[in-house]
C-alpha cells in the first residue's frame, strides 16, 4: 500500500474532501471535464446571485436539468467505501463534499458537510427571510411556474453556494482540518476556492495530504502523495488501509 501511510499515528483522524470526479463513474458529468459550458453559457454565468437576479428562469432551467441528471444515479464503489469507513471509524471521519448530488447519502454516509449546498433543496431568495431550506425535487421550465417562498412570497432559489457566496459549514470544516492526521482529496480539479486551500491548511497543521484521481489537480504541489486512478478503483483499497490502522 501507499508508503506515505506508514507515517500516520494509530487511529488517525481522517478528513476527506470529495469533488465532482467521485461521481463521474456514476454518470454525473464533472464541471471542467468536457468544455465547462451549458448550452453556450459558462457555468460561472449561471451559478451566481447576479445571474439569478437577471434571469431566474435560465438559472432554474440549468438546475432543473441537473436535478434530472442526478435523480436516478447510483453511488459507485468510491461513495460506498466512504460510507463503510464512517461505519468503522465513526467520529474520526469528517467527510466534506463540494458536490451537490446526494450520492454520498445514497451510499449510506450519514454525516456529510455539503459545503456547496444540495441539489434537491431550495430556499427563499430573500436573504432577509428566515425560512429554512426545504426538500425540492421538482423541475421548472416556465416563468409562471417558478417556485415561491411559502413564508414571504419571494422567488425560491436552489440551495446552492454560487460563485461569490460563502460556502456552508466552514467553521466545522476549518476545525476538522486543524484536527486531522490525514487529509484525503478525491476527484477535484483544485481550482475553486476555498476548497482548493484545504489540503495546504491541513498540511500546515501537520497532516499527511493525499490526492486521488486520474489527473494531477491544479494544486498538486501541496500533496505528499498522489494516487493516480479513477476513484472507484483507487479509493476503496486506500480507505481499507486507513480503517485498519
Ligand atoms: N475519479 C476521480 N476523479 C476524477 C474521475 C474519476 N473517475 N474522473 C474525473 N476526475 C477528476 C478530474 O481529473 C478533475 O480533476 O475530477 C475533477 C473534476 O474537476 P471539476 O470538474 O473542476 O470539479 P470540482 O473540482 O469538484 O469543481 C469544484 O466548481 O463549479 C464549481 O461549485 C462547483 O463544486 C464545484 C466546484
Amino acid at each position: 500500500m501507499n508508503p506515505a501511510l506508514d507515517s500516520l499515528p494509530a487511529r488517525p483522524r481522517v478528513f476527506v474532501l470529495s469533488g465532482a470526479g467521485i461521481s463521474a463513474e456514476s454518470g454525473i458529468p464533472t464541471f471542467r471535464g468536457v468544455d465547462g459550458l451549458w448550452r453556450g453559457h459558462r457555468i460561472e454565468s449561471v451559478a451566481t446571485p447576479e445571474a439569478f437576479a437577471r434571469d431566474p428562469l435560465l438559472v432554474w432551467r440549468f438546475y432543473s436539468e441537473r436535478r434530472d441528471g442526478a435523480r436516478d444515479r447510483e453511488p459507485n464503489p468510491a461513495h460506498r467505501a466512504l460510507a463503510r469507513l464512517e461505519e468503522r471509524i465513526g467520529e474520526r471521519l469528517f467527510l466534506c463534499t463540494q458536490n451537490v448530488d446526494p450520492l454520498h447519502e445514497r451510499a449510506g454516509s450519514r454525516r456529510v458537510a455539503h459545503m456547496h449546498g444540495q441539489l434537491f433543496e431550495s430556499r427563499c431568495s430573500d436573504p432577509g427571510c428566515t425560512s429554512a431550506p426545504y426538500i425540492d425535487e421538482a423541475t421548472y421550465a416556465h416563468r409562471e411556474d417558478l417556485p415561491r417562498c411559502a413564508a414571504c412570497g419571494a422567488l425560491a432559489r436552489p440551495h446552492i453556494c454560487w460563485f461569490g457566496e460563502v460556502p456552508f459549514e466552514l467553521d466545522a470544516i476549518v476545525n476538522a482540518l486543524e484536527a486531522c492526521d490525514v487529509c484525503l482529496v478525491v476527484g477535484t480539479s483544485g481550482v475553486v476556492q476555498p476548497a482548493a486551500s484545504f489540503a495546504s491548511s491541513a498540511a500546515a497543521a501537520g497532516a499527511l495530504t493525499i490526492y486521488v484521481g486520474p489527473e494531477e489537480p491544479g494544486n498538486a504541489d501541496v500533496f505528499a502523495a498522489i494516487v493516480r486512478g479513477p476513484a472507484a478503483q483507487a479509493l476503496p483499497p486506500l480507505l481499507e488501509t486507513l480503517a485498519e490502522r
